[in-house]
């Protein structure tokens, strides 16, 4: 029962292991035990998130891993209005710049800076030079990044 609340996402990240473990032990006890409301859903990765979920708004599960990604290392510097933290606020920053630079600034900022990115430069310096962590993600982790922005940016 548990198993078939939970949203996708933390099935694919956290509950994996446990649902092969739980399917060995106790086979299809749980959808036999299913009210008759639910019964016609047998596949807990097309129940929909519960309302109270922080991912619920989250169809795409690519939203997620961004959401994560950006709460557990961006959150703590950057804004998703346009109010400076520690670094500036993110809203909009993917009208801001594109992906071509968004990815290897995010990568390695430091990088970026030293080629003499004028852009880079100049934001840099208006930020007192506080260097940002360097974030060893693949291309498709940081797009999952800006697409949770883009979704949930407040302009
Ligand atoms: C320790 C604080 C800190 C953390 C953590 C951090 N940043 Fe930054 N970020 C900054 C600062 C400061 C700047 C301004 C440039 C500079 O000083 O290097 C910046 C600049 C940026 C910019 C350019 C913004 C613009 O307006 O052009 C982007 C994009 C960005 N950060 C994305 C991220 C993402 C994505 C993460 C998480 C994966 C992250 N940052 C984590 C401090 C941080």
């Amino acid at each position: 029962m548990k198993i078939k609340k939970l949203p996708s996402y933390v099935l694919v990240f956290v509950a994996f292991p446990v649902l092969m473990i739980s399917c060995n032990s106790e086979p299809k006890s749980n959808i036999e035990s299913t009210p008759t409301k639910e019964k016609t859903i047998v596949t807990p990765s097309v129940t929909p998130a519960p309302a109270d979920s922080s991912a619920s708004q989250l169809a795409d599960p690519a939203l997620a891993v961004g959401e994560k990604l950006y709460t557990e290392n961006c959150k703590v510097c950057h804004n998703l209005n346009t109010v400076t933290l520690i670094g500036p606020g993110l809203a909009g920053i993917n009208e801001r710049r594109p992906q071509e630079w968004l990815i290897p600034w995010i990568k390695n900022s430091q990088k970026v800076i030293a080629s003499g990115d004028k852009y880079a430069v100049e934001l840099f310096n208006k930020y007192n030079k506080v260097p940002m962590p360097n974030y060893d993600y693949s291309n498709e982790q940081i797009q999952s990044i800006l697409a949770y922005i883009a979704k949930n940016e407040q302009k």
